[in-house]
C-alpha cells in the first residue's frame, strides 16, 4: 500500500501536477489502498507524460496503459495509445482491448469535459476489476461558466445539469436503492438514464467518494451483489 509521503515524493520527482498543483496525495493513499500493484493501470490523458514516471515509481510491477487524442508511444512497462474520449466508438474499442488486461484502477485525466468524463465512465467502468477504483480528476471544469479547456467550451456551473458533481451525486441514492419504493426506484432509474448513465454499468458501483477536484468510484466485489439483490428487511416501512 502506498503512503501519502511516497505519493508526494513521486509527484515532485516526476513533476506531475497531480501533486504540484492539485494535491491529490491528500486522497490517493486512501483511494488506492486496495490496489496491490500487480494489475494494470489505465490513464486517460498524456499531457507531457509526467504521470508515467509517477505511476511507475509508485507501482513498478504494474503495466500502464495511457490514452490520448493524438499521442502514440511505447516504453518500459507502459504504452500510450490513441483514443479520443469524446468518441463512443473509440472508447468502446479501447474497452475491448482492455478486456483481458486485468485493470486495477482507472484515472480520467483527459479533456476534463463533463460529457466526456461521463461517456468514458460508461464505457470503461465495466473493464475494471471487481474491487477496483475509477478516479475522475479535475472536475473543476464542471464549475466553469465560460472559457475553454483543450479547445472545448466550458459553459457549465453549479446549477448546470451537465455538472459531473451534480450527476454523480444522484449515485448517493442509487447506492441506497434497497431502501426505495418501486416507484421511487423507477423515478431514479429514469433520472439516471436521462442524465446519460448506463444503468448496467451502475449495478457494480459500491461507493462514490467526493474530494477536492476529484471523484472516486469503487467497484464492488462479485460477492457484494447479494446486498443489492435481497428483499429489504424493513420493506413495510417504505
Ligand atoms: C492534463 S493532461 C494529462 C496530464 C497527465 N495525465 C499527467 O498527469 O501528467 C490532459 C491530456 O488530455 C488530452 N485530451 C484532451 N482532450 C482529449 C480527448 N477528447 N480524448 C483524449 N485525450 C484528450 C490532452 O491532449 C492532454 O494531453
Amino acid at each position: 500500500m502506498i503512503t501519502r509521503p511516497e505519493i508526494e515524493a513521486a509527484g515532485i520527482a516526476s513533476g506531475t501536477d497531480k501533486v504540484t498543483q492539485h494535491g491529490y496525495q491528500r486522497f490517493y493513499a486512501q483511494f488506492l489502498s486496495e490496489f496491490d500493484g500487480n494489475d494494470s493501470i489505465v490513464e486517460i490523458g498524456f499531457g507531457k507524460g509526467n504521470s508515467i514516471p509517477f505511476w511507475k515509481m509508485l507501482y513498478p510491477s504494474a503495466f500502464l496503459y495511457v490514452v490520448d487524442k493524438n499521442v502514440v508511444a511505447k516504453g518500459d512497462g507502459f504504452e500510450v495509445m490513441r483514443c479520443d474520449q469524446s468518441s463512443k466508438d473509440q472508447l468502446a474499442s479501447f474497452a475491448s482491448f482492455l478486456c483481458d488486461k486485468s485493470v486495477g484502477f482507472i484515472i480520467d485525466d483527459g479533456s476534463h469535459i463533463p460529457e466526456h468524463q461521463l461517456l468514458t465512465f460508461n464505457n470503461l467502468f465495466g473493464v475494471l476489476n471487481s474491487g477496483g477504483v475509477y478516479i475522475i480528476e479535475d472536475i473543476e471544469c464542471s464549475y466553469w461558466k465560460r472559457g475553454t479547456c483543450y479547445g472545448y467550451p466550458t459553459e457549465y456551473g453549479l446549477e448546470s445539469s451537465k455538472s459531473l458533481i451534480r450527476q454523480f451525486l444522484q449515485l448517493s441514492n442509487w447506492i441506497n436503492r434497497e431502501f426505495l419504493s418501486s416507484s421511487e426506484l423507477n423515478d431514479l432509474k429514469n433520472s439516471l438514464e436521462d442524465t446519460g448513465f448506463n444503468l448496467n454499468v451502475l449495478t457494480d458501483v459500491a461507493s462514490v467518494s467526493f474530494a477536492h477536484n476529484c471523484v472516486a468510484i469503487r467497484k464492488g466485489l462479485l460477492s457484494d451483489q447479494t446486498y443489492s439483490s435481497r428483499p429489504y428487511l424493513h420493506s413495510d416501512r417504505i
